[in-house]
């Protein structure tokens, strides 16, 4: 019999919420507020935000990475345009064509790349392999940012790629629901890895580096941002009690805590890689760049290690691999006693 296990590597949004958002919402939750957005905690969020990115953007807070990809991306199409994305990126393959539905119609079109980053040739090519009245109009591009295979766009990648998108009258969209993970990567100003490199919208997720619900729709052109308050309401995406979204994010950003906690679950994925480099018969399968750590381990030790409780993905995301995320409480001895466990399952087969 193996120990109960309290934490795990299959997504990091099975973690729970860190003490900072915590405190936050506690301190949130006492008297009454204004609702709808309307009120201090909300006020502060959006204004450290701004900080953060050195810039005055417009900020909403909604409740999930699905709704803020779908709704950004919705409020820079017409429904006759197309949206460029890598061909394993989140709103392609995860979110049951929300971002198609939320557009009215809006195409989504595939491009290829390694390692889950667009191949910067892909773009020109998408865009000019028609440009008849019969094709969707390409208007955005998506980046992923960190990649949904845990690679990160190098801060030269992102100003290639929208520059690329400037020349072609394309408007650039991030989805960042790694975001902290990629700055803490990179170590890099986040003004530097989005509006100074051409990125038009990002969405800056919080729910998997520790706040419970949430994420922050930021508009670094104010004039993209017109309307987007009623295009929320009506996607259900208008919090009633929106401090209770909003108030961690003060929590997070007020003295570094979004970015200790991404770099703590990236360098708990570079002690997984490490540890998994031991074994000849595992194969890393991208550059492990920020908290996940992608890996084609032996069909037979993959079963037994389920069998003793621990809990992940294989094939998901893509084929045959196994997808170990990080998490922000992820602790060096879990780390540890996966690639233990491993080691005891592969030394007897
Ligand atoms: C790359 C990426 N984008 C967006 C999301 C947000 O999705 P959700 O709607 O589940 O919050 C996720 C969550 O897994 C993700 O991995």
């Amino acid at each position: 019999m193996h120990a109960e296990r309290t934490r795990h590597f299959a997504s990091d949004n099975y973690a729970g919420i860190c003490p900072e958002a915590w405190t936050a919402l506690t301190e949130a939750n006492a008297g009454h507020e204004v609702s709808y957005g309307d009120d201090p905690w909300t006020q502060k969020a959006a204004n450290l935000i701004r900080e953060v990115f050195e810039r005055d953007c417009e900020v909403f807070f909604v409740f999930n990475g699905t709704s803020a990809n779908s709704l950004s991306l919705a409020s820079l199409c017409q429904s006759y345009h197309s949206v460029l994305c890598h061909e394993l990126a989140h709103v392609e393959v995860a979110e049951c064509g929300a971002p198609e539905f939320f557009s009215n119609g809006a195409k989504v079109l595939l491009l290829a790349g390694a390692n889950g980053k667009i191949s910067t040739p892909e773009i020109e090519r998408a865009v000019h392999k028609r440009t008849d009245i019969h094709y969707p109009k390409p208007r955005v591009l998506c980046l992923t940012q960190a990649t949904e295979v845990g690679t990160v766009y190098s801060l030269d990648e992102v100003r290639s790629l929208a520059g690329i998108a400037q020349r072609l009258g394309l408007r650039v969209q991030m989805d960042g629901a790694r975001f902290a993970n990629a700055v803490a990567s990179l170590q890099v100003a986040p003004a530097d890895l989005t509006w100074r490199a051409g990125v038009d919208v990002l969405c800056f997720g919080m729910t998997k580096n520790g706040v419970a619900v949430g994420e922050a729709v930021v508009f670094f052109d104010r004039e993209l941002a017109r309307e987007f308050d009623y295009r929320c309401k009506q996607g259900g995406q208008l919090a009633s009690k929106m401090r209770f979204l909003s108030a961690p994010w003060t929590g997070m950003l007020k003295d570094g805590a979004w970015l200790r906690h991404a770099t703590r679950a990236n360098a708990m994925a570079k002690r997984l890689e490490a540890g998994l480099r031991t074994f000849p018969r595992v194969k890393i399968s991208y550059p492990v760049d920020s908290n996940a750590v992608f890996a084609k381990i032996p069909p037979a030790a993959e079963k037994q290690m389920h069998e003793r409780g621990w809990k992940f993905y294989t094939g998901v995301v893509t084929p045959d691999e196994s997808r170990l995320m990080c998490s922000w409480d992820t602790r060096p001895e879990d780390v540890d006693a996966f690639v233990a466990d491993l080691r005891e399952l592969t030394e007897t087969q």
